[in-house]
């Protein structure tokens, strides 16, 4: 098998290297244009990977998201609600792994062991547009939730972070005004943005029983009502003396910005340790978990700029920020 796997990861890598190809980001990775989305190689390896040979199960609950978009927040918040029997506040994993290691990432630890299920929970995440989902997700007929968020805010925490992970690797950081240009045209990670957002919500109009399309705005808005509306279509519905007893409340509390943040595996661990590259803090996942953001560093051109492409990409479509 892991012969097959070579040739199989070889024949990719030979495909990417024909690929549209930016060096931008400052980040040591390029990315790679296929199918209309911009992705580094080793994630655009492990989706290739992935879709030849991904087999997803009905009861498979698959978490979506562009890159910065509460992802860690939605991980934690599944994770929670779908273990609440098995761990109590003190023994929850969440104390001691970052939200990111709890639920296997598609694109990447799939690539690397075909059969992950070691963890025994029906999640797994991916960043992959709706467009590159292995043919076995849509066809099991398994559930999706996807989270989205305001651009501008996503661009914001998008900057912070790459630049948080320049630091770390001792790269140049981008400035502002240049990676505001490319987040605009696209060109970033699982990019461009609005593309990756509408395919995700046209799906979810077709399939409203089988794809919960979230916002992050509504989600910090009323995190127990929309958590109860997760638990409900992942088919772990609160019971009423679980509702009675303050169960949601707690899982809210649980995951929350603050008490996450908080957490010394969050402020000190490593997430992907010893993977070279890939390896990050965990701090850097981290960051204000706030509405809002964007106005302490975009100007107003920028935000008109960017609010502008939103409804031009969105019209018609029915989807409003
Ligand atoms: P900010 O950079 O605006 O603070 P992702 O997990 O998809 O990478 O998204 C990261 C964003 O979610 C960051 O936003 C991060 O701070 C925020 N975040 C992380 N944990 C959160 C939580 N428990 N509640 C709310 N937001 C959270």
């Amino acid at each position: 098998e892991k012969q097959n796997r070579d040739v199989l990861q070889k024949s990719f890598k030979e495909m990417i290297s024909t690929l549209p190809k930016e060096n931008c980001w400052g980040i040591p990775e390029a990315l790679y244009q296929y199918q209309g989305f911009w992705l580094t190689p080793p994630f655009l390896q492990g989706a290739l990977s992935a879709q030849q040979q991904f087999q997803a199960q009905p009861t498979d609950i698959i978490l979506c998201s562009s890159p910065r978009t509460g992802a860690a927040w939605l991980k934690s918040l599944t994770f929670a609600t779908i273990t609440r029997t098995s761990y109590n506040d003190s023994t929850t994993p969440l104390l001691s792994k970052m939200p990111h290691d709890v639920v296997p990432f598609m694109e990447f630890d799939h690539a690397q062991f075909s059969t992950n299920r070691h963890l025994g929970i029906p999640l797994l995440a991916t960043h992959l547009p709706y467009s590159f989902l292995p043919r076995s997700i849509i066809d099991s007929g398994c559930k999706l939730i996807y989270i989205c968020r305001d651009p501008k805010d996503t661009f914001v925490s998008l900057h912070h972070f790459i630049a948080r992970y320049n630091k770390s690797q001792n790269t140049q950081p981008v400035q502002l005004d240049e990676a505001f240009e490319l987040f605009y045209e696209g060109v970033n990670w699982y990019g461009p943005y609005w593309d990756h957002v509408l395919g995700y919500w046209k799906a979810s109009l077709e399939h409203p029983d089988k794809l919960l399309f979230l916002k992050y705005e509504e989600l910090i808005e009323d995190t127990v009502l929309y958590l109860k509306k997760i638990a409900e279509f992942m088919g772990y519905p609160f019971s009423s003396e679980e509702q009675q007893q303050g169960v949601p409340e707690n899982i809210v509390q649980l995951c929350s910005f603050e008490n996450l943040n908080g957490l010394e595996v969050n402020k000190t661990g490593k997430h992907r340790d010893g993977q070279g590259d890939l390896a990050m803090e965990n701090n850097i996942f981290f960051r204000k978990g706030k509405v809002g953001d964007w106005k302490n560093y975009l100007t107003t051109e920028m935000a008109r700029r960017l609010d502008q492409r939103t409804l031009q990409k969105f019209r018609g479509s029915g989807l409003s920020v």
